[in-house]
């Protein structure tokens, strides 16, 4: 097991297939009650609002007998210049995992470098690879498997998408997203996914892309930090609403995903997300229980 969990490709896919199994365990209630990180303490350092990554992580710390110290950004030395190698250093002597959230992905990984403590990530600009363990979960609970189940993203490239493409690499997922020309998913992250085997298309028509579809996920068109030039881009997006008239184009069983929070009435309407299809309630629930998972492992 690598050090760190920056991305979704940080884990084998038998690393990641054994953490889906023991979140199971986990919320089935299976899992033993010993506190297998009593003792530890874990610093969760967020510089953007958050819900669910934020809440179910403490939750999840104090479950597994570890103590989580919320960290406000603008009250640590770092917001007065102190480094943010220097940051890293100093809290690895404290600490004995660190969970971040924040904007360059660059930031997380200057900061994962130089500590020495295990560094998760709890969303950048570029990747949210907790929350596609959390999806993986919850697909594989409501659909009995992943291998080969056809997965159709609509919406915008963003950090939601590009952790749905590396999730394509490790559990032979079918992928297809449905992105308006000029807002696809990272270049980078898609041809590695490419190089590396995964069945990921990307395409600009939504109506075409739903076919067959098991699994059919958005996500909000403007992500945190990224309101410049908002209007001009839900203009480009109307065609890409989750609504009732595009969702017919999927197969009839198919599932509703959303990472949330939902930006209701944009790009997805009240009654697919609030329709018996949706499993957003599901899916936010086992964030909790894959983060268990993924601690119970990677902190030492
Ligand atoms: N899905 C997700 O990461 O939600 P929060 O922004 O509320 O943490
Ligand atoms: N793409 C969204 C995800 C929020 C959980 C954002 O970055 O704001």
């Amino acid at each position: 097991m690598r050090k760190d969990f920056l991305t979704l490709l940080d884990l084998t896919a038998q690393e990641l297939n054994d953490i889906i199994d023991r979140a199971f365990e986990y919320k089935a209630g299976k899992a033993a009650p010993a506190c297998p990180l009593l003792g530890k303490s874990i610093g969760i350092y967020f510089e953007k609002a958050s819900t669910r990554t934020r809440i179910s992580f403490q939750t999840g710390i104090y479950e597994l007998g570890a103590h989580a110290i919320y960290i406000n950004p603008n009250e640590l030395q770092l917001g007065r210049g102190e480094t943010i190698e220097d940051t890293a250093r100093v809290l690895s002597r404290y600490l004995h995992g660190f969970v971040m959230r924040t904007f360059a992905h660059e930031k997380l990984e200057s900061f994962a470098h130089n500590a020495t403590i295990p560094v998760i990530n709890g969303l950048t600009d570029l990747h949210h690879p907790c929350q596609a363990l959390a999806d993986l979960m919850t697909i594989k609970e409501k659909k009995g498997r992943l291998k080969d189940i056809h997965i159709v993203y609509v919406g915008d490239g963003n950090n939601v998408a590009n952790s749905l493409i590396e999730a394509a690499v490790l559990t032979g997922i079918n992928l297809v997203l449905a992105c308006p020309r000029g807002y696809e998913a990272d270049d980078n992250v898609y041809k590695n996914a490419l190089s590396g085997g995964a069945n990921v298309t990307i395409v600009a028509d939504p109506v075409k892309a739903m076919k067959g579809a098991d699994v059919v996920y958005t996500d909000v068109w403007i992500s945190m930090g990224q309101d410049e030039g908002a209007e001009k881009k839900k203009k480009a997006f109307k065609s890409y609403q989750l609504n009732k008239k595009l969702l017919s184009h999927a197969k009839t069983d198919a599932i509703i995903m959303h990472c949330l929070p939902a930006h209701r009435g944009e790009e997805i309407t009240d009654e697919i997300i609030d329709s018996a299809c949706s499993v957003v309630l599901d899916q936010a629930e086992n964030r909790l229980h894959t983060q268990k998972a993924l601690l119970e492992v990677i902190i030492k």
